[in-house]
């Protein structure tokens, strides 16, 4: 019987899925590079499901030849698997798009609503006693209504946030390294913007949505900060790295920035110093696609990624298609 690797275990009905198919290994924690190397040397294994934390480089899928045929990421963000190395050695790679997108489009509401509202500080300061009763001045935030919501990476993530964010009256812009593609619905709503630097001098809300990339990552440097107005807000449900969170702790102190909402961070789940006394940063653990019913989709997601490579397939969703090239 082939055997499937899990680093953590995954929700139902992932077991039930693939049981019938493979023997599952689960290691239960996330282990270092050494220790995942270790445990893909110590039997066959034909499938690996790694965690977002788990980086999946050349001496990893090395560690499992000759008999690792697919990794398969329960995420939809794969930025932590050498996909260069992989496609060269043979293995397909299997991520979750789709399932995820309403989930973590509602969370990124949510930290933006938080942060424009001020809910987080209101709750620390409400907590802390320092709530003296209802004052004119008192707490006051970013109106939704009309604002300008620069969305950088219109994928299906950040179409998904446009949606909503209509509904709560705001104007949209977007801006994408290879170009935006407007879907019908959202057509007209949309001010396209090819250049980065005119969209974060122009928005009220900045909201990320890219993969993380060598050509994306620390895309929001200080320079990037310095251009937004003092009064936006910077929201990050994407990838931590895509934001440098040294200059973003400097724009927070200085009020180059009003304030941010953050699902992820530059080294999860570390947070760089500073970073948790600003008041005025709203942080979330990344909880983007946490719901029950997102969580178990993106099971079911990746048991059908793996069965379908343990068939001799491709995963369902594949990252490398060109690996198919590659196995003939
Ligand atoms: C992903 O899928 O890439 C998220 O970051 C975790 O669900």
């Amino acid at each position: 019987m082939p055997a499937v690797l899990c680093t953590l275990p995954l929700p139902d009905p992932f077991t039930e899925r693939v049981s019938p198919a493979a023997s599952l290994r689960v290691l239960g924690r996330i282990p270092d590079h050494t220790d995942l190397c270790a445990a893909l040397h110590e039997g066959a294994v034909d499938v690996l499901c790694p965690q977002l934390a788990d980086r999946v480089d050349a001496a990893v899928l090395d560690a499992g030849l000759p008999t690792l045929r697919g990794v398969c990421v329960y995420a939809v963000g794969y930025n932590n698997v050498d996909v260069a190395a992989a496609t060269e050695r043979g293995i397909a790679i299997g991520h979750t798009p789709g399932v995820l997108t309403d989930a973590t489009a509602d969370l990124t509401m949510a930290l933006l609503l938080a942060a424009a509202r001020r809910l987080v500080e209101g709750d620390a300061a409400l907590r802390a006693g320092e709530f003296r009763g209802w004052e004119p001045g008192y707490l006051l935030g970013m109106e939704l209504s009309g604002a300008l919501l620069g969305i950088v990476g219109f994928g299906r993530i950040g179409q998904a946030v446009a949606r909503r964010a209509r509904g709560f009256g705001m104007r949209l812009a977007a801006h994408g390294h290879h170009g935006v593609q407007v879907p019908d619905d959202l057509a007209g709503s949309v001010q396209i913007f090819d250049d980065l630097g005119a969209l974060l001098a122009e928005s009220d809300v900045v909201s990320l949505h890219m993969p993380l990339t060598a050509e994306t990552h620390h895309l929001i440097d200080e320079e990037a900060l310095r251009r937004m107005k003092p009064t936006a807000i910077l929201i990050n449900a994407a990838r931590g790295p895509v934001v440098d969170e040294h200059a973003l702790v400097q724009a927070l102190r200085e009020g180059w920035i009003a304030g941010c909402g953050l699902d992820v961070y530059e080294s999860e789940p570390e947070l760089t110093p500073g970073l948790a006394e600003c008041r005025n940063a709203v942080l979330a653990p990344h909880l983007g696609s946490a719901t029950v019913r997102t969580r178990a989709a993106m099971a079911e997601l990746t048991a059908a990624n793996v069965l379908a490579v343990l068939a001799g397939d491709l995963p369902v969703h594949c990252v490398n298609p060109a690996v198919a090239a590659v196995r003939r």
